[in-house]
């Protein structure tokens, strides 16, 4: 029996004999070519997400060359002399040359833990290039959009008939329910049109403004209160005077987990607010939204299913591949208003037996063509089943609460915010020494020592900023995060600090 070592051998050889017969202009491999290069992509990508990766790097320092050969890189007129080597070198710069977002030691921004489910339905999504904007050509990849987007809805604890669709990301997401709310609203001129949200806000709202024509000058970012939430009264000030000036409020986008901190903003209470002056909540939950699917992450987003819209990134919390974010509106005819269009006579297939209230998602976002994004998560969710990703949810709440109460317990650390939401920041006490270091100096320090963790390959660790000052930030949303290695990383960054700022530290004096 042929073994697939025997089968690689076998190919490369073939292969080399093809390559002398000169342009294959069909693009096509022969089959054992097919199934070879398959096994070997599929052991690659298997030996990286089963490693579990403890111990493994987070990522690999000192990969500048290689990138910059890389960029400059002449375009391949010719076949590769052996695209198995060829492959093999692409899993080792992907291991090697990119960080691991997947890594349980990965806790900057919002890591991407993803599911292996979720890569299996990327692959057959894009092994049958699926269509999914359109139900003609895409009838059972739509129905599959549509269950699954029932389905996520379900599990936020949103109201029935929620719905809406999978785009690339937080930010498109955000984009797309900001077009609905501007043409439910204001229209797509905008005259006048004010959008209110806090300072915590993440950088895809304003732009997303931008992009929409919503001029700067009527874009209210009010500064959070001492929790960095919205402060309503600020709101319902700034609201008031904006009609007083015969400008037109719209929108109000809360935070679901800002992606610094955490924080959730006053849902229920804005969603009041908004519901008794007439404006769309949009709330942002691309990271934190799958709060809601445990118990205690429902009470912590209550109000959530009073918005209007939300941002969901399965991409995040949801353990999927990059790329796959989502948008949920209560009144998804919203999305029509804004994105349909009458098709041209080319796409006019006279489309039949579908039930009427079924969707050409075409008619729902930007896109025409679309990745199959649905895939991953509806494979991931018949795989392994609900109850695991609420238990997988839940068990990121309990290692930030372990994490934090660790950090407390250490002499010389001292924990800044949360843990909410998964994030907890910190900072080091400054040396028992006198003088005390200046504010400039100790932030210095804070990145100082997430860049001597990071040269390490330890962990990746990324400060952030809190009240104006320098923090370290932890983000464990891995569902295959131990704490014990956490507590390890935390202790790594106490030796580091401490190296640096000089210890013993001073009890209870932190800058
Ligand atoms: C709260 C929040 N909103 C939006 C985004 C943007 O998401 P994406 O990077 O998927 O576009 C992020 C990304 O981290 C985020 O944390």
């Amino acid at each position: 029996m042929n073994t697939i070592s025997d089968t690689l051998q076998d190919t490369a050889d073939e292969w080399r004999g093809l390559t002398q017969t000169g342009v294959d202009a069909s693009l096509t491999l022969p089959q054992a070519a097919v199934t070879a290069l398959g096994h070997r992509v599929w052991e690659i990508i298997s030996g990286h997400l089963g490693a579990g990766r403890h111990g493994l790097p987070v990522a690999t320092p000192g990969f500048a060359a290689e990138a910059d050969r890389l960029r400059s890189e002449s375009l391949p007129d010719v076949p590769a002399d052996d695209p198995l080597t060829l492959v093999d070198e692409v899993g080792r710069l992907l291991r090697e040359g990119n960080a691991h977002p997947d890594h349980p030691d990965f806790l900057a921004f919002v890591p991407a833990p993803g599911t292996v489910t979720g890569v299996l339905g990327s692959a057959l999504a894009a092994g049958f290039a699926v269509p999914t904007g359109w139900r003609f050509t895409g009838s059972v990849s739509s129905a599959i959009e549509s269950a699954t987007i029932r389905w996520l809805a379900e599990l936020l604890g949103l109201a029935p008939g929620t719905s809406g669709l999978f785009v690339s990301g937080g930010s498109t997401a955000n984009l797309t329910a900001l077009t609905a709310a501007r043409d439910a609203l204001v229209g797509t001129e905008a005259c006048g049109a004010t959008a209110y949200f806090s300072d915590q806000t993440h950088f895809s709202v304003p732009r997303a403004l931008h992009v929409l024509g919503i001029a700067e000058a009527r874009v209210r970012v009010l500064p959070g209160d001492a929790n960095r939430r919205i402060p309503l009264p600020d709101l319902a000030r700034r609201v008031a005077e904006d009609r007083c000036d015969g400008l037109r409020p719209f929108l109000v986008v809360a935070n679901a987990g800002t992606t610094a901190t955490g924080d959730v903003d006053p849902l229920a209470e804005l969603a009041s607010f908004c519901r008794d002056e007439g404006l769309w909540l949009h709330v942002d939950g691309a990271f934190g939204a799958p709060a809601a699917l445990t118990g205690r992450g429902r009470g912590l987003l209550a109000g959530l299913d009073a918005a209007d819209s939300v941002s969901v990134d399965p991409h995040k919390w949801l353990f999927q591949p990059a790329g796959t974010g989502c948008v949920l509106l209560r009144d998804p005819a919203r999305l029509t208003r804004a994105f349909g269009v009458g098709l041209p006579g080319y796409l006019d297939a006279g489309a039949t037996g579908h039930a009427e209230d079924e969707v050409d998602y075409l008619q729902w976002g930007v896109e025409q063509t679309r990745e199959f994004r649905a895939l991953r998560l509806w494979l991931s969710l018949k795989v392994f089943g609900a109850d695991a990703f609420r238990a997988a949810v839940d068990r990121g709440l309990s290692i930030a609460d372990e994490i934090a109460a660790y950090i407390e317990s250490r002499p010389g650390l001292e924990v800044v915010t949360g843990p909410s939401l998964t994030v907890v920041t910190f900072r080091g006490l400054p040396p028992a020494t006198t003088p005390l270091p200046s504010a400039e100096d100790t932030d210095r320090m804070v990145d100082e020592v997430c860049r001597d963790l990071r040269s390490q390959g330890r962990a990746m660790v990324v400060g952030a900023t809190v009240g104006g000052r320098r923090v370290f930030r932890l983000c464990v949303i891995n569902p295959r995060a131990e704490c014990d290695g956490l507590r390890a990383v935390v202790d790594r960054i106490a030796e580091l600090w401490s190296a640096r700022a000089g210890s013993p530290q001073r009890p209870g004096a932190a800058l």
